[in-house]
């Protein structure tokens, strides 16, 4: 006991390997997506957009994930925004859409084992013929999913290592049986099914239908808490929490994920971890801002932030791998907070143990039931083939709540062991790794530039030639997809554009609105000018707007307000405080027409954001 202080809670720990190992452990990981998360990522310049990604998925620099999951655009809103479908019509491919193929490609540059999933979350709308439903032609679902694997083999020569069925919303046993069928026709055996992405009910059924079950590799379950039910552990597959975290990206955010990266294993037997998200790069005025285990959201300025989550990641990922094997033990410490052990079977142990105190490591979901982590000495026995290790590397973050000073990822003496066995006097708030390896790095890089406001004067022709992406930088669609048309039959100034693809809605995730909107610019502007150059494409009731001071987007998309500017090809104008166009300000006449174009522009000045209380009458 030290001098005048309490003795501290001690309490022993056996690891051993003699009696067999736990499960295999598959990695731990983030989704981009779910959607467009990295929107935002791909516009920043170098050297910026290289660090960033080099934080994400060098081994040994930063986070080093293991795992990172796609969504398979949709073409239709999906949390942040939307993300083009590679099938936009029943005859239409491109795998060139959106940003997913290029970050798969640079993490696989950075790591070439990293695991790559891809899940859809929206389907474009012919998969259902109008319903918005996307299981009535199973053949017609797994041929779109199928295309887009065998796409990011042929044009990008990646290898898809897992695919999911709809995230977050009903799956059809039909479906996901066809689907398997499908894969390993095409000799694609090697891809595993992750059901259900959602909670854990799909295992029910796998016990009571053997084809299920063999369809399947992974049950993937969301935010569960780090709990699993028994219906789960019966089926005998692996589980894993296939989407997770959602937290904003602070320190208790940081809490959040060090405790269930241990407790989703402890307390679970979950044996993956995906964050949502992997990178916070969208507006953070649209929902779950920051919400990534770090921010990039300032591609104008080349600033971003490596928030306490990446390094917490890297408590994990740099001392395991997929393939490694968890230890057969409790895991519960006795005074609160966690630990597991891994090895690689060749000898290397990696131990992490994390103290996170209630308060400081909520998630964003589920609730946090109570519990009390208090100081406290652990002392570990190493048994079996680990009673040979000598000496333990240490890396050490403590989450300071008080001074806001956390000291995260710093590398401590080396522990020596004696005759297997080792103490450690925990405090709380804590996370330790203890391992064999002697790879762990923390980077020193340079400070990245200072944040910056969007430029307030901001223009794009959209006259590029060959654009290394489909969307013009800083564009967020938030309902439809806006891609670059070269309108090569143009005779005028406008053979660059922009031109909104979308025009059957798609099979959505959440309620799109029933009017295509992409987003730029800052959410705090109040007095603008909005100029645009527009072309209708569709006569009679085909219209275009723009507009200023637009207070959302997202899932919320349908419900945003703002200063709307519209004109229609009937030749009409309306100008609206919402997107649904329900509150009509000014209306009348301005000769557009279709098939023409057009100089839009919007000049909002001092203008009450709040209506007239007239307003019905303007209308009538
Ligand atoms: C999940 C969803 C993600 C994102 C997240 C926000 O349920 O799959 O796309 O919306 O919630 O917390």
């Amino acid at each position: 006991p030290r001098a005048g202080a309490a003795p501290l809670l001690a309490a022993t720990y056996v690891l051993d390997d003699a009696n067999g190992l736990g499960r295999e452990f598959d990695g731990i990981g983030a989704v981009s997506g779910g959607g467009a998360t990295s929107r935002l990522l791909v516009n920043y310049p170098e050297p910026y957009r290289s660090q960033i990604l080099d934080y994400l998925f060098k081994p040994n620099f930063g986070a080093s994930l293991h795992i990172l999951k796609v969504e398979i655009g949709g073409d239709a809103q999906s949390t942040d925004g939307t993300e083009p479908s590679h099938m936009h019509y029943e005859n239409d491919e491109n795998y060139f859409r959106g940003y997913e193929w290029w970050l798969m490609k640079e993490a696989k540059k950075r790591n070439p084992n990293i695991k790559l999933i891809g899940l859809p979350w929206a389907f474009p709308g012919w998969i259902g013929k109008g319903e918005n439903w996307p299981y009535d032609y199973p053949d017609i679902t797994a041929y779109y999913i199928i295309s887009w694997i065998l796409g990011a083999k042929q044009y990008h020569d990646l290898d898809i290592d897992y695919v999911g069925i709809w995230n977050e919303r009903a799956f059809s046993s039909k479906y996901i049986k066809v689907l398997r069928h499908y894969l390993d026709r095409l000799g694609l055996w090697n891809i595993g099914i992750i059901a259900a992405d959602g909670d854990w009910n799909i295992s029910k059924e796998m016990l009571v239908d053997p084809y299920l079950n063999d369809a399947i590799e992974v049950v993937g379950a969301h935010y569960p808490g780090t709990k699993t039910v028994q219906n789960a552990i019966l089926t005998g597959k692996k589980l894993w929490s296939s989407e997770d975290y959602s937290t904003f990206n602070d320190d208790v955010g940081a809490g959040c994920w060090a405790r269930i990266l241990n407790q989703n294993y402890v307390n679970g037997n979950m044996t993956s971890t995906i964050a949502w998200n992997l990178v916070a790069s969208y507006y953070e005025e649209l929902p779950f801002g920051r919400c990534g285990l770090m921010t990039a959201q300032e591609p104008w300025s080349g600033h971003y932030k490596v928030e306490s989550p990446i390094w917490i990641t890297a408590h994990t990922t740099q001392f395991t791998q997929p393939g490694w094997s968890y230890l057969q033990v409790d895991g519960h410490l006795e005074g609160g907070g966690s630990f597991v052990a891994l090895t690689d079977g060749l000898g290397n142990l990696t131990i992490i143990i994390e103290t996170m105190s209630h308060n400081h490591s909520k998630c964003i979901r589920p609730p946090l039931p109570n519990f009390n982590v208090m100081p406290q000495r652990a002392t570990f026995y190493l048994r079996g083939s680990f009673y040979m290790v000598e000496t333990l590397q240490v890396w050490h973050s403590r989450l300071d709540f008080e001074s806001g000073n956390s000291s995260l990822f710093q590398q401590l003496h080396p522990l020596q062991v004696w005759e297997g066995r080792f103490s450690l006097d925990l405090n709380v708030d804590e996370v330790y790794t203890l391992t064999t390896l002697k790879t762990g790095r923390k980077c020193g890089c340079p400070e990245p530039p200072p944040p910056q406001p969007f430029p307030s004067n901001y223009n794009d022709d959209f006259n590029i030639r060959n654009p290394p992406f489909s969307e013009a930088p800083n564009f967020a669609d938030q309902t439809g997809v806006f891609e670059y048309f070269v309108n090569a039959s143009d005779p005028g100034d406008h053979v660059f554009t922009l031109r909104q693809v979308v025009v059957q809605r798609p099979i959505t995730w959440v309620s799109d609105a029933d009017q295509t909107i992409s987003v730029i610019g800052n959410f705090k502007w109040v007095n603008m000018t909005v100029t645009c150059d527009i072309y209708i494409e569709k006569p009679r009731d085909g219209g275009v707007f723009i507009a200023g001071r637009v207070d959302n987007g997202g899932i919320y998309v349908r419900h945003s307000k703002g200063v709307f500017f519209w004109v229609f090809a009937d030749g009409t104008y309306r100008v609206t405080g919402d997107l649904a166009g329900k509150q009509i300000l000014m209306k009348g006449l301005a000769g557009v027409r279709d098939n023409a174009w057009h100089t839009l522009t919007l000049n909002i000045q001092h203008l009450q954001l709040q209506l007239p209380r007239n307003v019905g009458k303007l209308e009538s």
